[in-house]
C-alpha cells in the first residue's frame, strides 16, 4: 500500500523519507558537515542508512560515519544494499537521549527528522553538543508540521485537510504523545542553550502535486490510514471525529472522481536544516 506525503494520513513527516533525499538535500549536507580526511561523523536516528549511501554518493571519501538508531529493524535494512567504497560504516542501536559514545568523539553530528518524534528535544541536543569535538559541525533537519500547507480544488479537499489536521493531533495526543509539531524553527534556539553557536538555517520544502484524480490506492491509503487512527483512539470524541474525517474523505474521492483531469492537489512541508558549531567549554 502506497504511504505517499500525506496531510491527509498523518501529522508528521513520517512516512515522507524518501522525499527529502534528492540530490540538492545529499550535497547540502555533504558540504555543511565539512568532512575532512579521516574525519568521524555520527547520524543520530539514521533509519535504514540513507545518510551513508548518499553522503558517499556525494563525494564524502576517506571518512567514518557512525549512524545509531532506537529501532533494530531499521538497522537490519542498512545492510539490504552493499556498502559503498571509500567510507567506514558502523551502525549500532542507541537511543539519541542516551548516546554510548565519550565525549567530543566526533568531528560532526547530524540528525535528520528524527527530533519530531522525541518527547524531550533538549536531551538529545544535549547530547549531540557533548559527542561532538569543540568546533565541530551540528546539523538538525526537523519539520514545522504545524506549517503544512495545502491547496485542493475540491472544496471537500479543504475540509477534509481541516478535519485531518485536528483527528491526527488529537488522536497523537489521547495516545500521550507530547512531541512538538514546530520543532524545526526552534533548533537555532534550542542549540543556544546547549552551548552550540547557531551559524545558519535553511529550508527545504518537501511537496507532492497530483493533477487529475489520483489513482485509487491514494484514497484507500487515506481512508485505511483514518480507520487504523480511529480504532487506536482512545477517547470516544476523537473517535467520533475518525468516523467524520472519513466520510469526509469518501465524498472528497467523490469529488476527485467527477473532477477527473481538472482535479488538482498540492500540499508542502517545510524541513528547516539548522547548522551549529560546538563552543568551547
Ligand atoms: C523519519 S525516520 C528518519 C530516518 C533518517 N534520519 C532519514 O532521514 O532517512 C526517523 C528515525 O528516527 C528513529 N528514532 C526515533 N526516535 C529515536 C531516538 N530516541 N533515538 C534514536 N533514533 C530514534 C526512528 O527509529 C527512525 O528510524
Amino acid at each position: 500500500m502506497s504511504r505517499d506525503l500525506d496531510a491527509l494520513t498523518a501529522s508528521t513527516l513520517k512516512y515522507l523519507r524518501e522525499r527529502w533525499w534528492d540530490d540538492n538535500f545529499a550535497r547540502f549536507l555533504a558540504e555543511v558537515l565539512q568532512p575532512r580526511p579521516g574525519c568521524r561523523l555520527l547520524d543520530v536516528g539514521c533509519g535504514p542508512g540513507t545518510a551513508e549511501f548518499s553522503l558517499a554518493d556525494h563525494g564524502l571519501r576517506d571518512a567514518t560515519i557512525v549512524g545509531v538508531d532506537l529501532a533494530f529493524d531499521k538497522l537490519d535494512q542498512t545492510t539490504a544494499q552493499p556498502w559503498p567504497d571509500g567510507v567506514r560504516l558502523a551502525f549500532a542501536a542507541a537511543d539519541a537521549a542516551a548516546l554510548p559514545f565519550a565525549c567530543a568523539s566526533f568531528d560532526s553530528t547530524f540528525c535528520v527528522a528524527v527530533l519530531q518524534h522525541v518527547n524531550s528535544i533538549g536531551d538529545p541536543v544535549r547530547e549531540f553538543a557533548r559527542v561532538t569535538r569543540p568546533g565541530g559541525r551540528i546539523v538538525v533537519v526537523e519539520p514545522d508540521n504545524s506549517a503544512r500547507y495545502w491547496y485542493s480544488s475540491a472544496e471537500t479537499g479543504m475540509q477534509a485537510f481541516e478535519v485531518a489536521s485536528r483527528f491526527y493531533s488529537a488522536v497523537a495526543l489521547s495516545g500521550g504523545d507530547t512531541t512538538e509539531p514546530a520543532v524545526g524553527p526552534k533548533l537555532t534556539q534550542i542549540f543556544a542553550q546547549h552551548g552550540i553557536q547557531p551559524l545558519s538555517v535553511q529550508l527545504f520544502p518537501v511537496s507532492v502535486t497530483r493533477i487529475g484524480n489520483p489513482p485509487w490506492e491514494v484514497w484507500e491509503n487515506r481512508l485505511e490510514m483514518a480507520r487504523q487512527a480511529t480504532a487506536r483512539a482512545r477517547d470516544e470524541a476523537v473517535r467520533r471525529l475518525g468516523i467524520e474525517y472519513r466520510r469526509l474523505l469518501e465524498r472528497y474521492a467523490e469529488e476527485a472522481a467527477v473532477a477527473g483531469r481538472d482535479f488538482v492537489e498540492i500540499q508542502s512541508t517545510p524541513l528547516f536544516a539548522t547548522t551549529g558549531r560546538r563552543l568551547a567549554e
